[in-house]
Formats: C-alpha cells, sequence, structure tokens
C-alpha cells in the first residue's frame, strides 16, 4: 500500500524522538515556569510546539486533561504541575518511539522535581483520529502543533474525537500554525512539509469555523504571532507565505441560535450621555467601561452607527470575561 502523509508525519516524529531536533517546530512563546517547576534540558529541546496550551486559568477544580501527540512531554510535565494526582493528565500518541522517550524524559523531570511522579501521566497509544478515551471524560483536552498537519478531512474527525471526549462546557486548547496567505497545492500536498506543521496551516477563520463546525458554541483566540515564512529562496513558492501561530481555546458550550461566539479581542466602549447602554439582547454598557464582546456582538452593536458605541479592532490576545 502507497504510504500516505500520515505515515510520513510518523516517520518525522519517529525521528524526532529518537533524535531531539531543537527548532523542529519551535514555540514562540517563553517556556513557562513555575514555582518549583524545573523543565529538564531535554524536554526543552524536544519542544515541538509552536505556542503554549497551558492557561492556569483552565486548570482550576481538578480537571481530567487530555493531551494529544505527546512530543517530549513538557506540557504534559507542565500540566501534571497543575494537577499533581494519579493519572490526572492522559497523554496519547500514535508513535511508539515518542512515547518511549516521553516516558524516559519523565524519569529526568522526577529528579529535577520533587513533587512530580511518572504516574501522574497515563500515556496511551492511539491516534487523534481514534482517541482511546471514553466519551465526556475529560474537562481539559489540548493539542500542540498536531492538527495543523491533517488534511481537512482528518481535521474534522481529529476536532469530532475531541469533543466527543470533553464533558459538557470542557475545554479545548490548540496551538496551531495559520496562514492568510494562498498556500500553493504542491506545497500543501508535500507530506514532508506537512508533517514539519510548515505546509498545512489555513486561514484563521477557515481554522475557526471548522472547530465551531462540529459543534463547539464558544471559541477564545488567546494570541496570535509571526511565525515562519515560506520563502521564494527556500520553498517552491512565487510569494512568500507568512505563516502565523495561534493559541485557540474552544469550549464545548452549547451552540447559541444565532451561531457560536468567537471572542477575537473586540471591546466596546460606550460614552454616551446615560450611566450605561442596555443592547436589551444581554449587554449592558457602562459608562466608559470596556467590554469584551465577541464578534457576533461587535457586529451588532456597529450595526447601530450610534457614535457613542466604539467598538475595537481584533486584538487576537482575549483573556477571558465580557459578553456571552
Ligand atoms: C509537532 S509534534 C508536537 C509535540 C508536542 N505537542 C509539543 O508541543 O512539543 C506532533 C506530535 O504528534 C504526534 N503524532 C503524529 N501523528 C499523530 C496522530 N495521528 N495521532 C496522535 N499523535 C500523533 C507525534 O509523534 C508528535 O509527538
Amino acid at each position: 500500500m502507497e504510504a500516505t502523509y500520515l505515515d510520513t508525519t510518523k516517520d518525522i516524529y519517529k525521528r524526532a524522538a529518537e533524535t531531539p531536533e531543537v527548532g523542529l517546530c519551535c514555540t514562540t512563546t517563553p517556556i513557562w515556569a513555575f514555582p518549583g517547576l524545573d523543565i529538564p534540558r531535554i524536554m526543552q529541546e524536544m519542544n515541538y510546539g509552536c505556542g503554549s496550551t497551558v492557561h492556569p486559568r483552565d486548570l482550576i477544580n481538578n480537571p481530567k486533561i487530555l493531551y494529544v501527540g505527546v512530543g517530549g512531554g513538557m506540557e504534559l510535565l507542565q500540566f501534571s504541575y497543575f494537577s499533581r494526582q494519579t493519572e490526572g493528565v492522559i497523554g496519547v500518541d500514535v508513535v511508539d518511539e515518542m512515547l518511549e522517550a516521553c516516558k524516559r524524559n519523565f524519569k529526568e523531570a522526577e529528579a529535577a522535581n520533587e513533587w512530580f511522579r511518572s504516574d501522574f501521566v497515563s500515556l496511551r497509544k492511539g491516534d487523534a483520529l481514534n482517541l482511546p478515551v471514553e466519551d465526556s471524560s475529560i474537562d481539559v483536552a489540548a493539542q500542540n502543533c498536531l492538527f495543523n498537519i491533517f488534511k481537512e478531512e482528518d481535521l474534522k474527525k481529529a476536532l469530532q474525537e475531541m469533543f466527543r471526549v470533553l464533558k459538557p462546557h470542557g475545554r479545548l486548547v490548540l496551538s496551531d500554525p495559520v496562514s492568510e496567505d494562498e498556500m500553493p497545492e504542491k506545497l500543501k500536498n508535500d507530506p514532508e512539509l506537512r508533517g514539519l506543521c510548515l505546509s498545512g496551516a489555513l486561514p484563521l477563520k477557515q481554522y475557526i469555523d471548522m472547530i465551531t463546525e462540529v459543534g463547539f458554541g464558544t471559541v477564545e483566540i488567546r494570541a496570535k504571532r509571526p511565525y515562519r515564512i515560506l520563502d521564494t529562496k527556500h520553498y517552491d513558492t512565487d510569494q512568500p507565505i507568512h505563516v502565523e501561530s495561534v493559541e485557540v481555546c474552544a469550549i464545548k458550550d452549547p451552540m447559541p441560535a444565532d451561531g457560536p461566539c468567537v471572542f477575537t479581542g473586540k471591546t466596546a466602549i460606550y460614552t454616551g450621555g446615560k450611566e450605561y447602554f442596555d443592547d436589551h439582547a444581554g449587554h449592558v454598557l457602562l459608562y466608559n467601561q470596556p467590554l469584551s464582546v465577541c464578534d457576533k456582538t461587535a457586529g451588532n452593536l456597529e450595526a447601530l452607527n450610534n457614535e457613542d458605541i466604539y467598538v475595537s479592532e481584533s486584538t487576537y490576545f482575549y483573556d477571558g470575561g465580557g459578553c456571552c
């Protein structure tokens, strides 16, 4: 049978497990460091993510955590820092060598962190497209720089799987490359470039639409940063392709009748002559106080053409609070 891009991806990460490749994906965020958390060097060298999926405010009330695509185990260790219970975190990966490397790295993490035990993480062999996890059993599910590799049909399956295993109101935290530039078909279909997280990047809107189409009623864009450039000298493209990395949280809230609430960092401020402005749709703007609004509400407020209501541009930096 002919090898598929998914097989090529497994080969890439088998190699990356056997010989750590610094900068293979390379996060653009600083490594989270918390008091008493020491991340072994090998985990840092095997940091194959493109952002962070560890957000302390997701991790209150002892959540059951799932992490798909374990890499060197750095984010599993970071999640364990908050969870600190036997099998509080489940780590799933399809590549045996990566699971073995991760297990070895946990031994180093145990030596460096007196609070950590390897059995805080249940490592499981499994595929993101068919998770070995029960329905509605997870509070926080995360993946970092894996889903962008998947072609659309597979991405849909991977998102559906995350939706299936999350409890109601559970959170899916994602970090992936996106791109607003048109990706040439030959790059999109290059299995090596896809596997290296360089050419599967979708435009942000399409990425978000795919997330909401599987049923997530609320989506937060937490960060968006420049990530890579596929330039004309090194890649088979006539135009440079700018790739950014995004951090997104999708919440398994019921889908509102008028469509999902997507927060891209817009804020509304009322500067009229009254104490407040009430849109009678659940949003009260106090005089000169910022209110984070989802894009749907932002659009509705703008449509009022009220000169006393200011609506900001998207900052792509939304960290909670506000309407809906
Ligand atoms: C780009 S690396 C990211 C690793 C880790 N999330 C990090 O941030 O360092 C992709 C990871 O997904 C794993 N992987 C590849 N294909 C997979 C699949 N179909 N199902 C589950 N894991 C997969 C690889 O073995 C690797 O650990």
